[in-house]
């Protein structure tokens, strides 16, 4: 059975990869944070290993690959978004930012590239965000990571492509989770209007581009930039 690590996983997103994933025959591992109860839950229902690591921070990414061992599949979803004007974010914010969006798709692959190297297989997916391939006002930190996202994993298409690791990014649009619940209905709603498909996405919409990326369907797509956002940014 293949191996899946799928990075902030107790919720959203990155929840419902794991279940699609789950679904596809997957054995997922859930990587949490501080969703203690919502990641047991999950891995609960997926008969799944849960296993809390900070993606921040590099020692604790290592520890949980020594528990895990190897994965076919990386998919680096876990991410924050900070609001705000680029002079109002503080060193601390922007560190946090950088921590957690870029050096923890960093660190993971890190660690999983030189086993799949070895094993000359693997799949790696880096969840970016259409803000990165755009630009998004008054997101142009979170922008940021996003687009070194994009960039990071193109290099690594290049550089393990010859090793038959494919690496792609998707770049969601407007999603229903926990991290966009802050906008009101009316902007939701505006956000529905601008979409050619009328509506904003679910996390499943995500799950659904993510397991075709990991499948063996997609297996000459490497270096890409897979847009998920209903026609938002044409
Ligand atoms: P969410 O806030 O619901 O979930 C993010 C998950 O990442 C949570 O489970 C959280 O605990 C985990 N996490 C945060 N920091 C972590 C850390 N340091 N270590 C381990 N886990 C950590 O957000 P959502 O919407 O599910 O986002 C998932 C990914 O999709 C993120 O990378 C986000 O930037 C990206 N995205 C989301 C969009 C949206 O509209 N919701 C649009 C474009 C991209």
């Amino acid at each position: 059975m293949k191996t899946a690590l799928v990075t902030g996983s107790s919720r959203g997103i990155g929840a419902a990869i794991a279940r699609r994933l789950h679904a596809d025959g997957w054995k997922v591992y859930i990587n949490y944070l501080e969703s203690e109860e919502k990641a047991l839950a999950i891995a609960r229902e997926l008969g799944a290993e849960a296993i809390r690591a900070d993606v921040a921070d590099p020692a604790q990414v290592r520890a949980m690959f020594r528990q895990i061992g190897e994965v076919d599949l990386l998919v680096n979803n876990a991410g924050i978004v900070v609001p705000g004007l680029l002079q109002d974010i503080s060193d601390e914010l922007w560190q946090r930012l950088r921590g957690v969006n870029l050096d923890g798709v960093f660190y993971c692959c890190r660690e999983v590239i030189p086993q799949m190297v070895h094993r000359k297989s693997g799949v790696i997916i880096n969840i970016a965000s259409v803000c990165g391939v755009y630009g998004s006002s008054a997101e142009s930190a979170y922008s940021t990571t996003k687009a070194a996202v994009i960039g990071l994993s193109k290099s690594l298409a290049k550089e393990l492509g010859p090793s038959g690791i494919r690496v792609n990014a998707v770049a969601p649009g407007f999603i229903d989770t926990d991290m966009t619940a802050c906008f009101s209905v009316a902007d939701r709603a505006a956000v529905a209007d601008e979409t050619p498909l009328c509506r904003t996405g679910s996390p499943e919409d995500v799950a659904q581009l993510v397991a075709f990326l990991a499948s063996d369907s997609a297996s000459f797509i490497t270096g890409q930039v897979c847009g998920c956002d209903g026609g938002l940014i044409l």
